[in-house]
């Protein structure tokens, strides 16, 4: 069983729990066992979470996290591997892309909430999110070229264009660990802290302040914007920032300010 409400009594055999609140949804990888690796119910799991999550309009936020404190995700399930063939491989890869591709081009804003280790695939995983929130015993590392291998699920690619080259080879090229402290100094996680669960809702709530169209407009404006020239990418950005202007939550938000108050989005 790949996905399962937290609540369903099927929950403790799903790769994948979600726990759904009111303005944000937590989706769990439940593989503790293997520290959260992604086996092929995991890459499932959150194929489906992250379909289940985009169809629902009043869910602003989803925080990624992981079953125990010991490890947000150590990569590929590199038990479950050893059983595999070279095409059943393949195939898997695939879903991984496919996976990371849904997460980061969800219309939600996708808050990685990381305990423990984050490793190889599972610190690919975490670059889909939007936002990083670490603990501060977290650690983090892409060790593939240790392996004789190099990162393959967006690792060399999406680690540069959110740290800088400079940092991305830093990483890539020693397949060293770094702590969270580290990690927030260059700029890969966004908050370091003693309590990550609890940072992470805090995250959430400040996103559930905003009107959701703008959120998905504004992640949009952003990722799509960063491959392209200034002049195509502010183009991107006109296009981006008009789905805003014949909202009814953009005249709430008018008619709050003026009227001092907090405004109701209704994502319409
Ligand atoms: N795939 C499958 N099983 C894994 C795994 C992975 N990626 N990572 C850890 N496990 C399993 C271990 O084999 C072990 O199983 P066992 O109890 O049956 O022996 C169990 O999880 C606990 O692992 P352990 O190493 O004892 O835990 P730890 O808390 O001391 O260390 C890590 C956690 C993540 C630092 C360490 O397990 C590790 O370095 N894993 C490999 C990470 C990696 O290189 N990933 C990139 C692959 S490209």
């Amino acid at each position: 069983m790949s996905l399962a409400d937290s609540t369903s009594p099927n929950a403790a055999f799903a790769a994948v729990l979600i726990e759904k609140k009111r303005d944000y949804w937590r989706v769990r990888i439940n593989n503790p066992e293997r520290r959260n690796a992604l086996s092929q119910a995991v890459v499932e799991g959150l194929i489906q979470a992250a379909d289940a999550v985009s169809a629902e309009p009043a869910v602003r936020a989803v925080i990624l996290c992981a079953e125990g404190d010991k490890a947000f995700c150590a990569g590929a399930d590199l038990k479950e591997r050893q059983g595999m063939s070279d095409d059943e491989v393949a195939a898997f890869i695939e879903r991984l892309h496919e996976m990371m591709r849904r997460i980061e081009t969800s219309p939600k804003v996708w808050i990685a909430e990381i305990k423990g280790a984050c490793m190889g695939g599972g610190l690919e995983l975490a670059l889909c999110a939007d936002l990083r929130v670490a603990h501060a015993g977290a650690k983090f590392a892409l060790p593939e070229a240790r392996l004789g291998i190099i990162p393959g699920a967006g690792g060399t690619q999406r680690l540069p264009r959110l740290i800088g080259v400079a940092g991305a080879k830093a990483l890539i090229l020693t397949g060293r660990r770094i702590d969270a402290a580290t990690a927030l100094r260059m700029g890969l996680v966004q908050e370091s802290a003693a309590d990550a669960e609890a940072a992470a809702e805090r995250w959430a709530a400040e996103v559930g302040w905003c009107a959701p169209i703008s959120l998905t407009q504004a992640k949009r404006a952003i990722d799509g914007g960063l491959d392209l020239s200034l002049e195509a990418a502010l183009a991107h950005e006109r296009e981006c920032y008009a789905v805003t202007i014949p909202t009814e939550d953009r005249l709430e938000g008018l008619r709050a300010f003026a009227e001092k108050r907090a405004p109701v989005f209704q994502g319409k």
